[in-house]
């Protein structure tokens, strides 16, 4: 594919393409499709409709058979990371051309202070990096990896004046990034007070740093000590401990890059049995390949599947996990893209322990994930609207102005051609590495137009990206889709007394009965909202809950020939599920 970089200055942007019209597509939101134009002029979606009165001159792009679509969110990328001794192979201008490439118009990366560093500083020096470099809009989370009261002044501070509104803790990744449970429980309740999202990577750090040490003393070293040294029960009870936490401080709670199906299923009990919303996102490297790979005889191939938590062994994994996405057990994918360059990916020849965690996925992310979930008739394209873009763009607080093509919405545009069929492959990617996790795949289902606040960057498969075009999204706190809708939230419990406790009277103590006293309180909200899990009917702050074990909508029977042949019959369909998805936290 041809590759256009151009300077923002020196052109003028806007009036060589300020009016779009997509004609004659079928427009896909996360509630619906329907058959309809889109009018785009100045970067914002101004008509969706039929029979449009369209100024003269303006550009049209014909979309018959296509799909259109919100462009993705991207809500997990490290362009510019320093870690492990490395940095990532994919900058600002890099990843975020290889997102738009492949469909994705918005990414959320994470600031990474190191220990004992101000977050303020590190958010200052992650703006410095990406602004000038980005080819579409980015918002960013940052990371709180010590913990101090200066720390949560500063949070306090990221959210009130820089448009932070999530912060990522890791429970792996021992003597760097690690918190320990303590720490975590401040955090978590810290977000909460802030109305800001905690975010978990969740691994067992100190068992992972346990066996590691055995597995090198026993001579194992290569790339499959990686995964050995961390399976799945070390994922899963991390995730349980994370929504423990959160429950504890009374904290929602989004846990990044979940990828086996343990730790999925301790998700899934803890999405019930818990008060606030937990947010489950996995990855499409989780959903497009395997652990196997981490046995593949030749380090640098191995070497280069190496993330954390890794990819499993178990080859049921992938297509449960995107059966979790469709069921609403997972809500979200991103791409947790962290390439290395091979060179950097030998610093750990001698000891797996010193691999760079990391791989591609910006790219790929939306064409795997269709190939295997709506291609497999696994997912309609409305649920794969949700998890790769609306449901993102509503838990980060930035729907409507993405995540939906409506009029008013930024004109973040994706024009899907679920006909177009090409093997993914490092010779012909976009990202700053020569090895692709998916290289070989053939998928049916790409973008064909890619439109970036009303501007055409990928212009009939050619990619036009504009270095610096990209605008950096402040994110307001107090997301309804993780707080509530302000109209209708239940009055907000004072801070640090989530739970409410009170101490047990004396008239109480003399007869023996304490009623209402804490753990009673407690135990009440658990029955009641275990007895509201199983009827299907709403959550006490009105959220609605999905029926046990109910699949996803069309899941058996969609098929997207089907669907672009009857386009000219059937001019609208509507799904079950209202605004935000099937999913049991948005409304
Ligand atoms: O292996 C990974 N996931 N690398 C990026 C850092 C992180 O933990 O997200
Ligand atoms: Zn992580
Ligand atoms: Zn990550």
């Amino acid at each position: 594919m041809p590759d256009t970089q151009q300077s923002v200055s020196g052109i003028n942007i806007k009036s060589s393409q300020n009016r779009l019209l997509i004609k004659n597509g079928r427009v896909v939101n996360e509630d619906g499709m329907e058959d309809a134009d889109v009018y785009i002029e100045d970067g914002i979606i101004k008509q969706v409709g039929r029979n449009l009165i369209i100024p003269g001159g303006t550009r049209t792009i014909d979309a018959t058979g296509k799909l259109v679509m919100p462009g993705g969110i991207d809500p997990h990328t490290h362009f510019e990371l320093e870690m492990m001794g490395a940095k990532t192979a994919d900058d600002f201008y890099k990843g975020t051309r290889a997102a738009v490439a492949g469909g994705t118009t918005t990414v959320i990366d994470f600031v990474l202070p190191q220990k004992g560093q101000s977050l303020i500083e590190a958010y200052n020096n992650w703006r410095q990096k990406a602004d000038s470099k980005v080819c579409c809009d980015y918002g960013l989370h940052v990371g709180v990896t010590w913990w101090s009261p200066a720390v949560r002044r500063e949070m306090a501070q990221l959210v009130a004046e820089h448009g932070i509104n999530s912060f990522k803790m890791f429970m792996a990744y021992k003597d760097a990034w690690m918190l320990d449970d303590y720490e975590l429980c401040h955090a978590m309740e810290t977000c909460a007070e802030l109305r800001a999202l905690p975010q978990v990577h969740a691994e067992n750090g100190n068992i992972i740093a346990h066996n590691t040490e055995k597995l090198l003393a026993a001579g194992i070293t290569g790339p499959e000590g990686h995964q050995l040294s961390r399976n799945e029960e070390v994922e899963a009870e991390a995730v349980n401990r994370a929504c423990v936490i959160a429950n504890q401080v009374n904290a929602p709670l989004y846990i990044v890059h979940m990828m086996s199906k343990s730790a999925v299923e301790a998700l899934r009990l803890a999405r019930r049995r818990q008060r606030q919303p937990i947010f489950g996102e996995t990855l499409a490297a989780t959903v497009g390949t395997d652990g196997t790979h981490y046995r593949n005889a030749c380090f640098r191939h191995a070497a280069a599947h190496v993330l954390s938590p890794p990819l499993r062994p178990d080859p049921t994994t992938p297509e449960a996990i995107v059966q979790a996405l469709a069921d609403d057990d997972l809500q979200l994918i991103g791409s947790d893209n962290c390439t290395f360059a091979e060179g950097d990916k030998a610093r750990g020849r001698d000891n797996f322990a010193h691999i760079p965690n990391g791989v591609n996925g910006a790219e790929d992310r939306m064409a795997v994930l269709w190939q295997k979930a709506v291609n497999t008739g696994m997912m309609d394209p409305c649920r794969f609207v949700a998890v790769t873009s609306a449901t993102a763009a509503r838990v980060f607080n930035l729907w409507p102005r993405k995540g939906v093509i409506a009029a008013g919405s930024d004109a973040d545009v994706v024009v899907w051609d679920p006909r177009l069929q090409r093997t993914i492959s490092a010779s012909n990617h976009h990202h700053a590495v020569d090895f692709n996790i998916f290289e070989g795949q053939n998928v049916s289902g790409s973008p064909q137009y890619v439109i970036v606040n009303g501007r055409v960057c990928l212009d009939d498969g050619n990619l036009r990206v504009v270095e610096g075009l990209g605008k950096f999204l402040p994110t307001r706190a107090d997301s309804p889709a993780v707080y509530g809708a302000p109209a209708h939230a239940p009055a907000a419990p004072p801070a640090h007394t989530p739970h409410s406790p009170r101490s047990v009277t004396s008239a109480e103590h003399t007869n023996g009965t304490p009623t209402g006293g804490y753990e009673e309180l407690h135990l009440n909200k658990q029955l009641e909202s275990m007895s509201v899990s199983g009827s299907g009917c709403s959550t006490p702050t009105g959220r609605k809950m999905r029926e046990p074990g109910q699949r996803d909508l069309q899941n058996s029977t969609f098929s997207i020939s089907k669907e672009m042949e009857g386009a000219d019959t059937k001019t609208s369909v509507r799904v079950r599920n209202p605004p935000g998805g099937k999913s049991s936290v948005l409304w």
